[in-house]
């Protein structure tokens, strides 16, 4: 019989754990939180690979926290499971509980998001997207969109989380296409921390200050998401008033791009699961794997999105 254990705040570290008495590969997963859409897919995409995989799974919500995380890899340390994977909310300041990982001959598998630590002996390897290249995706669609235009183009831009890889490369390719054409002009940036609630109540302040608008770069569909609230209530038209360009091509954000209230998404998969335990399996059994494994990816117009709707799983 599989598990797939689920726990709270800092981990689970009730239960014996070390490395499955009938032969079950033991995987320790720390998930960043619930913060999105997206989020929510990763998880269950997780979960649903490791019990067809065979693989016994770990599961700990961070909620959001990054002493949560490290606190849940020192209990998958201290239980021996097999494999050690984690989602870092942040970037920094992985190295020390890494080295504990490796100290104790525990392989650790970056899973989504980057860590900042020189030493990539720390881990074996890291399974995501390539965040830098979707902002350049987003910063590309907007210098197309007003190829030809001189008037100045104001946009105001949701981050994700402050210090997560995400919202590090999505602002940073963003900004490296559209700084070619000094009509573009950043004029506000906050974060929305990848939340609905945050994303809107920032749009709100965002539209309170700014006397002109034209685009919202929100770093995730979420924030997109509750931005469009926001400028609904405010009388404007998402979309045709305030063009809207996101990231992530979750449901929700897809239908509110056939529905022509965002322009453009640039997709990022939460589908890692089957890749992971892929991973995992192979890590255990001591042989090579990449150090990068990038995730495929496209983006979508509202046309393209309404031909995908239908079929589109999470
Ligand atoms: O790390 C991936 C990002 O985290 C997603 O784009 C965002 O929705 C999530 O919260």
């Amino acid at each position: 019989m599989i598990t797939a254990t689920l726990s709270g705040c800092g981990g689970d570290d009730g239960d014996s754990g070390s490395g499955g008495g009938d032969g079950k590969l033991v995987l320790g997963f720390s998930q960043v939180g619930a913060e999105s859409g997206w989020r929510t897919a990763n998880t269950k995409s997780i979960q649903e690979s490791a019990a067809s995989a065979g693989v016994e799974l770990k599961f700990s919500d961070a909620q959001g926290k990054q002493e949560n995380q490290i606190k849940a890899i020192r209990n998958f340390i201290t239980q021996r499971v097999d494999v050690i994977a984690f989602s870092p909310v942040v970037e920094s300041g992985w190295d020390t509980v890494l080295k504990e990982a490796k100290d104790a001959n525990i392989p650790v598998i970056l899973t989504d998001r980057a860590v900042d630590s020189q030493d990539t002996s720390l881990y074996k390897t890291f399974i995501g997207s390539d965040f830098v290249l979707e902002g350049k995706k987003a910063g590309e669609w907007l210098v197309k969109d007003y190829e030809g235009k001189t008037d100045p183009v104001n946009i105001v831009e949701l981050q994700g989380t402050p210090g997560a890889a995400p919202a590090n490369d999505r602002k940073a390719g963003f900004a490296d296409v559209i700084k070619a054409d000094p009509k573009f002009k950043v004029v506000a940036s906050q974060t929305g921390q990848f939340t609905r609630t945050d994303g809107k109540q920032v749009m709100e302040t965002f539209l309170k200050a700014q006397p002109k608008i034209d685009v919202l770069y929100a770093h995730n569909d979420d924030m997109g998401l509750g931005a469009i609230e926001a400028i609904e209530a405010a009388g404007k038209k998402p979309g045709t008033d305030i063009k809207i360009i996101t990231v992530d091509a979750v449901k929700d954000g897809m239908t509110a791009l056939s529905e022509g209230k965002i322009n453009y998404i640039v997709e990022c998969s939460p589908l890692l699961g089957p890749q992971l335990m892929d991973l995992a399996k192979k890590v255990k059994a001591g042989e090579t794997v990449p150090q990068r494994v990038l995730t495929e990816e496209t983006t979508f117009t509202p046309e393209q999105a309404k031909a995908v709707l239908a079929e589109r799983k999470y």
